[in-house]
């Protein structure tokens, strides 16, 4: 169960996050609003990347937000980013490898970690190809295993499924499905992808402006005419 209670976060005069609360425990949860509602600002409280003025995030009754962003990513928060930005360089299994630079365990069991994520979002085959050569399908998937690596207990997901055409959303939803039951992590998603949204999620959050507007199972908040109207021209449940 993570509690997340009276999160505020403000970017001078712009609220970005106004008093959050929610009790999450389902395995994967949706995180969803307009450009600007504050979900990638949510993900950046948890992982450590933005201190809120206010509030706490409690797992089993630990405060997160005691911990440094390093401590929260050994105890086992994992997150993916928005935008690409893959060093063109590294190979696939070493950008993977990045998610356990916190971790002290021996290589051989580090490598075992990247080959089972690897095998698991079916880059196998790529381990040796430089990110500089990957497509965005193969980048986004990277960034995946890179979450999966480090036995999570939490992964937060921003946008996984952005620039990805109808087959690859496909095998995202499976993907993303299959997170708790393969990796017994539960999982954040943030995506504008309504269809991936429904397949994937119990329940959801919906943000706009700062504002938790609704939450609860995704069906239900799909059809809620305040979610309507705070899409506007960007319409959920198209
Ligand atoms: N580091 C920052 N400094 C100043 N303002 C910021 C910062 N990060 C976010 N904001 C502002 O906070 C608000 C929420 O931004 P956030 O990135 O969380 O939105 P989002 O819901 O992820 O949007 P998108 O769907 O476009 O990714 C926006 O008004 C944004 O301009
Ligand atoms: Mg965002």
């Amino acid at each position: 169960m993570i509690r997340i209670s009276d999160i505020t976060v403000r970017f001078g005069g712009v609220v970005a996050l106004d008093s959050i609360t929610a009790e999450i425990s389902d395995d994967v949860i949706g995180i969803i609003g307009p450009n600007g509602a504050g979900k990638t600002t949510l993900i950046n409280v948890l992982s450590g990347f933005v201190r809120p003025e206010a509030g706490s995030v409690d797992v089993d009754g630990l405060n997160l937000l005691t911990l440094t962003p390093f401590r929260r990513a050994r105890w086992g928060l994992s997150r993916s980013f928005q935008k690409l930005q893959t060093a063109a360089e590294l190979s696939v299994e070493n950008l993977v490898r990045v998610g356990l630079d916190h971790c002290s365990s021996p290589n051989a069991e580090k490598d075992a970690a990247i080959g089972r994520a690897l095998e698991f979002v079916g880059l196998s085959r790529l381990r040796n190809t430089k990110g500089g050569d990957l497509n965005s399908q193969q980048q986004r998937m990277t960034e995946i295993a890179r979450c999966l690596v480090n036995s999570p207990r939490i992964v937060l997901l921003d946008e996984p499924g952005g620039g990805l055409g109808e087959t690859e959303a496909e095998a995202l939803r499976t993907i993303i499905t299959d997170i708790r039951s393969s990796f017994g992590a539960q999982v954040l998603l943030i995506d504008h992808d309504v269809d991936l949204i429904r397949a994937t999620c119990s329940k959801t959050i919906v943000l706009d402006f700062g504002k938790l507007i609704a939450f609860g199972p995704t069906e239900t908040v799909l059809r809620d005419k305040m979610v309507q109207a705070a899409y506007l021209g960007q319409g959920p449940g198209q």
